[in-house]
């Protein structure tokens, strides 16, 4: 595998990728990587002939500035972890990437107006911003996204749609730990105690199923999740699989999905699941 950290020579070599008329599969990520990235990166390698993983803790993405000084940065690592599964790892600086404040303005509509794009301002018009350019340098395609941030995917989705980007966009089901527990790069901030109380977020979920309708779903998973002293619910939402705008019964939309957002101490775990 190859480390790349200018864009100079990463956009040389799609070029030499591309006139020997190679396939590219692409995998975004911040770094800090664990199975669930190397499941994507891993069907990227089934589809395609050559893989790039770019690793970048994107700044602009971050509405709390905390959260980015605390996001854990395991370079040397990944690259291990990676190495027998890529071709080219991207791994640019900040100053690279963005050489001056970057200004571009996305609107994604109403697919970007709930949940995650309510509760973290900017937080969806960074990932535009880091998402355009990189698929701009690399040219995949496919990207590979997982589904335990299903909203990104939809944003991205418009993204591409909006700019009339030629990559196929590919979501990959949210990779689990032993215990149920969505797999993150921020659940290794967790205290072992914390790690093992977070697997009831998706244990809740789960039982959820079985209930009738929306009503009795959200007061099932908002009681339960106020059992645990340790949670704090930022939100829990039932919505259209598609549009991801609320829905207040199953029957109002073709497919339906829970999205749960809970502070575990100052560690905001998200999760969903799909009811129909
Ligand atoms: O999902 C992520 O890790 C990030 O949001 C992404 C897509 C790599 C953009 O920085």
């Amino acid at each position: 595998m190859f480390v790349i950290d200018t864009i100079a020579e990463l956009t040389k070599t799609v070029a030499k990728v591309k006139s020997e008329g190679k396939t590219i599969g692409f995998v975004p990520t911040m770094g800090a990587l664990h199975d669930g990235h190397l499941s994507l990166i891993k069907r990227a390698r089934a589809e395609n002939e050559v893989v790039f993983v770019s690793i970048f803790v994107n700044p602009v993405q971050f509405n709390n500035q905390d959260d980015l000084a605390k996001y854990p940065r395991t370079l040397e690592r990944d690259l291990e972890l990676i190495g027998d599964y890529a071709d080219y790892a991207f791994a640019p600086s900040v100053e690279e990437v963005f050489p001056t404040p970057p200004t571009e303005k996305y609107h994604f509509g109403p697919v970007e107006e709930v949940m995650e794009g309510a509760a973290r301002p900017g937080h969806f018009n960074g990932v535009g911003v880091i998402v355009r350019r990189l698929l701009d340098w690399v040219q995949p395609d496919k990207a590979y996204f997982g589904e335990k941030d299903y909203q990104q995917i939809a944003v991205i989705r418009e993204l591409v749609r909006q700019c009339d980007i030629k990559s196929e966009i590919v979501p990959c089901p949210t990779v689990r730990e032993p215990n149920g527990l969505a797999m993150s790069s921020r659940n290794r901030r967790l205290t072992p105690e914390q790690f093992e109380t977070s697997a009831n977020i998706h244990r809740i979920l789960v039982e959820s199923l079985e209930l009738e309708d929306v009503p009795q779903i959200k007061a099932f998973v908002e009681s339960e999740i106020a059992k645990y002293p340790e949670f704090k619910l930022d939100y829990f939402e039932m919505a259209d699989a598609d549009t991801l705008q609320t829905v207040h019964h199953l029957d109002d939309a073709a497919g339906v999905m829970g999205f749960i957002t809970v502070y575990v101490g100052e560690v905001r775990l998200i999760d969903n699941i799909r009811y129909k």
